[in-house]
């Protein structure tokens, strides 16, 4: 049985334009129905009345990815991204079920009010309800440099960050996080992506470096293994740039230092105005082809369609941003020399095509006392499409570590 925060809706001809589509103001309508629903089937649709609140709404925004048609049945998800004392946002997604299309996704900020106006606290049932169990290892939010961030937590013992690529989210490390017991699993969706917010400007490798600086501050974390794919370990670079004392040492997994020439910085415009026009869907139809080893696609398909659907779900203002910071993040080669005596494990799949196996030598190379580990018949996610091999080289790393 599907759980009671997702909702299932047909779209009827009456809620649609001249020319067929769901229109504005029936998607409005559809993404509260939902809400309302999701209610009905849980603690009640007087859960606010009960507790004498009503769920004001004080902001909404809502990104429109594709077209809905009369007859779609739409699923909605709904999912609460922060929860306050008197306030909480929830995030809602709208696919279409029969391809599983994401037709729109939104955002609303409530506030809890009186009769009166006044903001109260929002009834503890629906917090309740709306919050993952303890032991769902869902990511949970953490407002930091002023973006709220989903991050997933797990274990005990000696921190490990794990930062994921563009444009994906921390699900590319489940191995990881799943496996290397002995440790304390943290790994974000950066701002931008996956389930963390997506503000319109303000993306840099610094600032994804400072957000995860604060993150580790809020989750009392002094000392870190970082460990990075592709973006990822551009954001470890700056990371050390500014906080070099707080790292134990990095995994830089399917990356370069180098920064872009010329005609990568183009690429990078043409991207984000293909982002802008055609959605992330455009995006992640033009990355998937060199994401994976042709043998992965070839012996999983599923997986290549997982993460298709990962990409795809990013949002455009998370992917433009992380296309401008990668377009203008500094030359990492001349700081390679200098984190001699800072433990460095380099991995790559021995077919990325993306960051190939001659540049990860060099990487290896230029980082005093590096270990390079190549991992057989992966692309460039070596954590996804290998992940035992990926999990125990990164295992055998860290027990280097002592
Ligand atoms: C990534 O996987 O993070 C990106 O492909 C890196 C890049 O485009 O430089």
């Amino acid at each position: 049985m599907a759980h009671p925060t997702e909702i299932d809706l047909t779209v009827y001809p009456d809620e649609c334009d001249a020319f067929g589509h769901l229109n504005q103001a029936s998607f409005l309508s559809l993404f509260e129905r939902a809400r309302w629903e999701m209610l009905a089937r849980g603690p009640g649709m007087d859960v606010f009345s009960r507790g004498g609140a009503w769920p004001a709404v004080r902001k909404t925004v809502i990104d429109y990815h594709a077209a809905a048609f009369p007859g779609d049945v739409l699923r909605f998800h709904q999912a609460v991204t922060h929860l306050g004392r008197t306030s909480f946002t929830m995030r809602q997604t709208a696919r279409r079920v029969k391809d599983d299309t994401l037709i729109a996704t939104a955002e609303f900020v409530f506030v809890c009010v009186d009769r009166d106006g006044r903001p109260i606290p929002v009834p503890t049932e629906f917090g309740e309800f709306m919050s993952p169990g303890p032991s769902s290892g869902d990511a949970r939010r953490l407002t930091v440099n002023g973006v709220s961030l989903a991050v997933e937590v797990q274990g005990e013992g000696p921190a490990l960050l794990f930062i994921h690529g563009y444009p994906m989210d921390h699900t590319i490390w489940r191995d990881q996080i799943d496996g290397l017991d002995g440790y304390r699993r943290i790994a974000p969706d950066l701002r931008g992506m996956g389930q963390s917010d997506a503000p319109d400007l303000g993306y840099s490798m610094g600032i994804y470096a400072a957000d995860l600086a604060a993150l580790l501050d809020v989750l009392g974390v002094d000392e870190v293994v970082l460990c990075g794919l592709s973006m990822g370990g551009y954001v470890i670079f700056e990371f050390l740039r500014r906080w070099r004392d707080r790292v134990r040492a990095v995994i830089l997994a399917d990356t370069r230092a180098e920064a872009d020439g010329t005609e990568a910085r183009r690429t990078r415009d043409v991207a984000a105005a293909t982002a802008r026009e055609s959605g992330a869907g455009a995006i992640a139809d033009t990355m998937l082809p060199k994401m994976l080893a042709p043998g992965t696609v070839e012996a999983s398909p599923e997986l290549a369609e997982r993460i298709r659907r990962m990409m795809a779900a990013t949002q455009v203002a998370g992917i433009v941003g992380a296309l401008a910071a990668m377009r203008d993040r500094r030359d990492s080669t001349g700081l390679l020399p200098t984190l001699a005596g800072l433990p460095a494990l380099v991995i790559v799949g021995e077919e990325d095509v993306i960051t190939p196996l001659d540049g990860a030598r060099r990487l290896a190379a230029s980082i005093p006392g590096a270990r390079l580990v190549v991992v057989p018949g992966a692309g460039h996610l070596a954590p996804v499409e290998r992940p035992s091999e990926t999990t125990a080289a990164i295992r055998d790393f860290l027990r280097l570590l002592g």
